[in-house]
């Protein structure tokens, strides 16, 4: 991404993150109060020193994940449909989006052909791989900077994702209305959570020790984590994916109705992935429905579809119509 490459409809959007100032330029750009926003090697860098050491682990642990499993793979494509499979996306054609929490930038990649433009924004190390990925898109911008502080104007996106992200926050309502901020009238919200299991079976116990390994994955070096992800996830692969995927062909509902079943046709790599994401991510929660419903009540926002998905897939929207450009607030 060259400096020239930023989208005018992300720069209309940016606030200075020193004083909150409205921004102009093509190649520099600069607040009224004459400060400019830092580009580094293809993002723009509005990241401040991490508030708390829980969000610096966070960031290390998954810089660390998006630059080693840093290239989009083929099965991406799929999640992508599955976490999507409740949007409109021909409503959302021409907004201009944001991908909070965006890691390598696999899913602002897809969403890209949908909008106007896309900012693909993450907090850690992982926007360098998301600078890679999305380098040839010109619609695409990567923005460095924690969601909690994110350096645009209230209302500036007609579509919001934010995937896989507010359940790693100490505080994830914080979280999610700073994401809620960013998101105009009439704009649509893609939200993923972790799902906590409700009934005693094999994902509640699988989840229990996996709850008790990450006391001691937590603290270990991140290499050594992602090098016993591999051997874990291997093993289940070949005894709960596997079985499951024959379960489906054959008809067997319980073999089907095992666990894991998002993994089903992918390769064993997408499971390690998410094995070692499960295993050193600092910070947890998991979730029913129930729990997160006020956040969307207390945001204003009418949910529009809650699906259980290996964990929860919402969409909601927020109430009103879409202005051009949000007013500087
Ligand atoms: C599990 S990854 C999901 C990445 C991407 N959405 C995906 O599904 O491929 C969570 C991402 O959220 C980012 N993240 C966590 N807390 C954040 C914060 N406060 N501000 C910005 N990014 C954050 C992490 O750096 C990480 O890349
Ligand atoms: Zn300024």
């Amino acid at each position: 991404m060259t400096t020239a490459a930023i989208p005018p409809a992300v720069v209309e959007r940016l606030r200075c993150p020193r004083c909150g100032g409205p921004v102009t330029g093509e190649g520099r750009l600069v607040c009224v109060d004459g400060h400019e926003v830092p580009q580094r090697e293809g993002y723009l860098d509005c990241s401040s020193e991490p508030r708390d050491a829980a969000t610096s682990s966070t960031f290390a642990s998954f810089g660390y994940e998006w630059t080693r499993f840093d290239k989009v793979q083929p099965e991406d494509e799929r999640f992508f449909r599955g976490y999507f499979t409740e949007v409109d996306l021909p409503s959302v054609r021409g907004a201009v989006g944001l991908d909070a929490g965006c890691g390598k930038g696999r899913f602002s990649r897809f969403m890209a052909g949908h909008l106007e433009a896309i900012v693909a924004l993450d907090g850690s190390d992982a926007v360098t791989a998301a600078v890679r990925n999305l380098g040839d898109i010109p619609n695409a911008c990567v923005v460095r900077a924690d969601l909690r502080r994110a350096p645009f104007h209230e209302g500036s996106f007609g579509f919001v994702s934010c995937l896989g992200v507010l359940h790693h926050l100490t505080d994830p309502e914080e979280g999610f209305h700073a994401v809620v901020r960013m998101l105009a009238p009439g704009g649509t919200l893609l939200t993923y959570l972790y799902s906590r299991p409700t009934r005693v079976g094999v994902r509640s116990v699988s989840l229990q020790a996996a709850t008790l390994l990450r006391r001691l994955t937590t603290r270990l070096p991140h290499t050594v984590t992602r090098l016993m992800s591999a051997p874990i996830a291997a093993t289940l692969y070949a005894g709960v994916v596997l079985p499951g995927s024959l379960g489906e062909r054959q008809g067997n509902r319980f073999l089907a109705g095992l666990p894991l079943a998002v993994y089903r046709g992918s390769p064993v790599r997408a499971l390690w992935l998410d094995t070692f994401d499960r295993l050193s991510a600092p910070v947890e929660t998991r979730y029913v429905w129930e729990d997160v419903r006020p956040w969307f009540e207390r945001a204003g926002l009418d949910v529009q579809s809650v699906a259980e998905r290996g964990g929860l897939v919402i969409v909601a929207r927020r109430p009103g119509h879409p202005a051009a450009v949000p007013s500087p607030g």
